[in-house]
């Protein structure tokens, strides 16, 4: 179904026209889609009614068991699908824009930034004019991602993946995969210790 209604340039801008807002607010869908699809969700158990939740029908936006959408969160799967598995928790403010996927546990704390799309940057077109493109961000099971850090997806369209119990430090700017069990911080984020499976201590790298 889907490969047909992209295959069909006509249908698909109709279906388009159907589903989205007239500018400027041509990113968020139409009143009667946000009540059959978006309000529901609202309902979910650990979703702030405070939260933004810009969830189009055609891409995922799965929410797991015990997990946690705070206050002021935005959620936005326009470009891809949103994959919160079980136990994952969004601190207040946090912007998460698709296609994203948090393994279970994983924790962000209050601002984090993840940003799974990138705007072209051709100075002969205003910005939103421009060509979108996927930028996929993978957090492993248990991540961990300090206040206000900015998480953004790679240029060229591969995966970025913070790995398992990972943590990022606060404010951090993360543009490149994080390894499993090792502690990052800065801009660029850069790996600072890793954790010593024989000593059972983080060590300095
Ligand atoms: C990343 C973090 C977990 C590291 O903790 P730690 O293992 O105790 O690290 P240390 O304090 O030994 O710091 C290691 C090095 O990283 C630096 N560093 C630590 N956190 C940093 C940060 N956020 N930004 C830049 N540098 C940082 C330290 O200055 C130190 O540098 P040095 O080796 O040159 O002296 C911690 O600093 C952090 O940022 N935690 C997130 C806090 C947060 O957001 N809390 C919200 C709770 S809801």
């Amino acid at each position: 179904m889907k490969n047909v209604i992209k295959n069909n340039p006509t249908l698909k801008r109709i279906l388009l026209k159907v589903l989205f807002r007239k500018k400027p607010y041509n990113a968020r869908v139409r009143w009667f889609i946000w009540v059959f699809t978006i309000l529901p969700v609202y309902f979910r158990r650990g979703i702030s009614l405070q939260s933004r939740l810009d969830l189009v029908p055609f891409h995922k936006f799965q929410f797991g068991r015990f997990s946690r959408i705070e206050k002021g969160v935005v959620i936005n799967n326009g470009m891809g699908d949103v994959i919160l598995e079980d136990e994952v928790h969004t601190g207040i403010g946090c912007v998460i824009i698709g296609p994203v996927t948090m393994h279970r546990h994983v924790g962000l704390s209050q601002y984090v930034r993840i940003l799974g799309m990138h705007h072209g940057i051709d100075p002969d077109l205003p910005h939103h004019y421009q060509p979108s493109t996927k930028a996929p961000i993978v957090l492993e099971e248990d991540a961990f991602v300090g206040t206000g850090t900015v998480i953004m997806g790679k240029k060229n369209g591969n995966t970025l993946t913070l790995g398992k119990y990972c943590r990022i430090g606060a404010n951090s700017v993360v543009m490149t995969d994080i390894p499993a069990y090792s502690i990052a911080v800065g801009n660029p984020a850069k790996v600072v210790k890793k954790w010593d499976f024989i000593t059972k201590e983080w060590v300095k790298v």
